[in-house]
């Protein structure tokens, strides 16, 4: 790992040896400071969640269908309503001038090129109308609701003014989780770096805090969205919401019955609570829960043509990528992420072809192999 805390100087051109999304995880530590690199690649606690993303993927298998005629095929999807030329979407991921100089910018170029879905979060670090100028492609806005009824409905009119289709709210971090492996490295977000949407955010009224009172119940916990403040917002916009960070399929089911567009089942990349189910686990009896026609997005993992596959197959109608957009867009900044999204694009259409299912909708549970009881 690099023990500067500068960043290296993006690459120019692509290494020989650089042809999967894992190679950009192996190349990054060299680019990324290690306080950033710990903060980013790690999890909570003891990050079972984070592995477990990666090891129930891998033990799903594809079971192929030889012969069929592909040359119909595509990745081509409808998704909340939007046609995607292919089932990805880049997720929201913070801050990401962290690896970058031109952080959001470039990865929305990057998304424009290969036409991915890109996700701005709330919490990004050019604003989200820079973003928004600078991305030809789906562009959705993942809103952290503020505390400030007023402040977020501002955030929302921003969104909705600078051209968001879709509004994502993150519900599964309210606090951040046991980060131990961001604190053990000394990790804090570094001068100049800023969430540049929260600008004029209304000072937090002072609370009167009583020690005897939990700083978490009573003192971080007071100040998070609840399901009024999700219906209240569904008053406010016409845009589309789906709820990010939904695991249980109850809440997914109430989330439907609310008359929300979707939901992202996502354990918010094994960051949040720890020892949490991976979202590939739940998604069949989720899929199940909420019939053919709800809106199912997942993330968590997701490096490989086969790892898409694999969701399809389960029931996810798209998926996001979250730390493979940072590592590729470290090492060689737009080109890196385009070339990542290109890699990962290619690999599907060859899972694809070499199962013969030659469009999104050919892929189902019986795309993949059981094991006999
Ligand atoms: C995130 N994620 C995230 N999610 C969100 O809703 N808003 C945000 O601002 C962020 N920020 C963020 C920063 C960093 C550094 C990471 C790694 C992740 C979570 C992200 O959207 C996604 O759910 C996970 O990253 C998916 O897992 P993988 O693809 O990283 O395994
Ligand atoms: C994270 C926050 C920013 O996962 O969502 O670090």
């Amino acid at each position: 790992m690099s023990d500067s805390t500068q960043l290296r100087k993006p690459l120019s051109s692509i290494p020989t040896d650089l042809v999967s999304v894992a190679d950009y995880a192996r190349y990054a530590p060299s680019f990324i400071p290690h306080a950033i690199m710990e903060y980013v690649a790690g999890g909570g606690a003891d990050e079972i969640s984070l592995r477990r993303n990666r090891t129930a993927l891998d033990a799903l298998h594809i079971l192929p269908r030889a012969l069929v005629d592909c040359t119909a095929g595509g990745t081509q999807t409808q998704v909340l309503g939007e046609t995607l030329r292919h089932p990805l979407l880049l997720a929201p991921v913070a801050f990401q001038t962290l690896v970058h100089p031109e952080g959001e910018l470039a990865t929305a170029d990057a998304a424009s090129v290969l036409e991915t879905g890109m996700v701005a979060s709330t919490l990004s670090s050019y604003s989200l109308e820079q973003i928004a100028t600078r991305c030809s492609a789906p562009k959705w806005f993942q809103l952290y609701m503020q505390q400030s009824r007023d402040f977020t409905l501002s955030l929302v009119r921003r969104a909705e003014a600078a051209g968001y289709t879709q509004l994502m709210v993150t519900v599964d971090a309210p606090l951040h989780g046991i980060r131990n492996r961001a604190q053990r490295a000394g990790y804090v977000l570094p001068p100049g770096v800023e969430a540049v949407n929260l600008k004029d955010r209304p000072p937090l009224p002072s609370a009167s805090f009583d020690p005897s009172q939990s700083i978490v119940f009573q003192g971080m916990m007071s100040e998070v969205p609840h399901w009024d403040d999700i219906a209240w917002l569904q008053q406010q916009t016409r845009l589309p919401i789906t709820l990010k960070g939904l695991l249980h399929p109850a809440d997914v089911q109430k989330a439907q019955q609310m008359g929300l567009a979707g939901a992202v089942i996502s354990n918010h990349g094994g960051r949040t609570l720890d020892c949490v189910p991976s979202p590939i686990d739940l998604l069949p009896s989720i899929r199940q829960a909420v019939g053919a026609d709800f809106a199912l997005l997942m993330d968590g993992g997701i490096e490989r043509g086969t790892d898409v596959f694999k969701a399809i197959a389960l029931g996810a109608n798209a998926v996001l990528l979250g730390r493979p957009q940072l590592y590729a867009l470290a090492v060689a900044g737009k080109l890196g992420v385009a070339h990542m999204l290109r890699i990962l694009r290619e690999e599907l259409e060859v899972s694809m072809a070499l199962a013969g299912t030659p469009t999104i909708a050919d892929i189902t549970p019986a795309s993949l192999w059981r094991a006999s009881p």
